[in-house]
């Protein structure tokens, strides 16, 4: 790793957007103008540098103060971003029209030094920490801040964004309670959460849920039934369910809706499953909302936004003490940094002897098993 003094900085956003990666943005670009470093951001997520003739307006584009005035309350990412064509197994179309995952991340370490690009702050989840776990092994400076709204990254106490998910999946569990009641129906509410329940269980609880069906604990929809004609005995006659797209039944597979070349599986599903099978065993009518990418829209939460600044900031910070090879990582009330290889090395699920799934239970909400 080059040990130069550090002139010129790139942003990435990678993986499925995440309300409060503006303000991550924001945070490094005025932190690194602050040193007299300068600022560049990569077109969708690595695309701008690995397909620069697909961006008209240039793959690497400058970051100015200007740039990100006012975005700190904005959902997206002014950059773009994507969660398809990873540099470590990139689709790349054959000669006899098969396409194959290609390993780019030598080329693209080599495009970062052709561009006099000093470091790298990569602002993603697990496929964007990984990228950059790579790319930092190949000699660039990497810092990576964890996004995701599911929350499921390791060494982080929280993800920016996952705060905003929970608050509007809570707001609009409100707002199913009513018509639930009004209707005597289950209402099976889908969010997202591929391999990791947090979502589900955070806003389920919060939003006075009477099941929560996650990844981590297999439900037995016989349980979930009971549930319901448990409830209908003591004259509640709604009931409000929420599940996580990874969660399963026991024995059985994740609902999974297809797989592209270069991506991961696209889930979901679930949901109306799950709400077919409860109206046959209980009578009852049910109705499926699916919340989701309503979750990664609108504007960060306060809470979103101040951990997603300190983020920035700390990234830059980070870089400035010669770090590289780490995340920024919330362990409150503290933001420290932890290695990228420990912070990818597993994903953080539920655990299952948790005080929120302890409290859930105390509440009476069934986990379906
Ligand atoms: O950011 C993670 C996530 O929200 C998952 O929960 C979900 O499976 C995935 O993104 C969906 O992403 P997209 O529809 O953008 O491919």
């Amino acid at each position: 790793m080059s040990t130069a003094p550090i002139r010129k900085i790139a942003i990435s956003t990678g993986g499925g957007d995440a309300p409060g990666l503006n303000a991550v943005i924001r945070a490094v670009v005025l932190s690194a103008l602050h040193r007299g470093w300068e600022c560049v951001g990569i077109r969708d997520g690595f695309n701008g540098l690995l397909m620069p003739g697909t961006f008209p307006e240039g793959g690497v584009v400058p970051l100015t103060a200007k740039s990100v005035a006012g975005i700190t309350h904005l959902g997206g990412t002014i950059i773009g971003t994507t969660n398809r064509g990873s540099p470590l197994a990139f689709p790349v179309t054959q000669p006899d029209g098969t396409v194959k995952e290609v390993d780019r991340s030598q080329e693209l370490v080599d495009m970062f030094d052709a561009a006099k690009i000093d470091a790298l702050v990569t602002i993603g989840g697990d496929g964007s920490l990984t990228i950059g776990h790579h790319l930092a092994r190949k000699g660039l400076r990497v810092v990576g801040v964890p996004k995701t709204i599911d929350n499921d990254l390791d060494r982080t106490v929280i993800t920016f964004g996952f705060d905003t998910a929970v608050s509007f999946a809570t707001e609009c569990l409100d707002r199913l309670h009513t018509t639930a009641r009004s209707h005597r129906r289950i209402m099976v509410v889908e969010v997202m959460g591929r391999y990791a329940g947090w979502i589900a269980l955070n806003a389920g609880i919060a939003g006075n849920a009477d099941v929560i069906l996650i990844p981590e604990i297999p439900y037995d929809i016989e349980k979930v039934a009971e549930v319901i004609r448990e409830r209908e005995r003591t004259g509640r006659l709604y009931t409000i369910l929420v599940i996580a797209e990874g969660a399963k039944q026991a024995g059985g597979q994740v609902s999974v809706l297809g797989k592209a070349v270069g991506q991961a599986e696209k889930l979901g599903g679930v949901g109306d499953k799950v709400a077919h099978q409860l109206e046959a065993l209980t009578g009852r009518e049910a109705r499926t909302v699916v919340l989701g990418h309503l979750l990664r829209g609108g504007s960060p939460t306060a809470f979103d936004r101040l951990v997603a600044l300190r983020f920035g900031a700390a990234a830059v910070r980070a870089l400035d003490e010669g770090a590289s090879s780490i995340m920024v990582s919330l362990d409150p009330p503290t933001v420290r940094y932890e290695p990228l290889a420990a912070a990818i090395a597993r994903m953080k699920t539920v655990p299952l002897d948790c005080d929120t799934i302890e409290s859930a239970k105390d509440l009476g909400i069934s986990f379906g098993a």
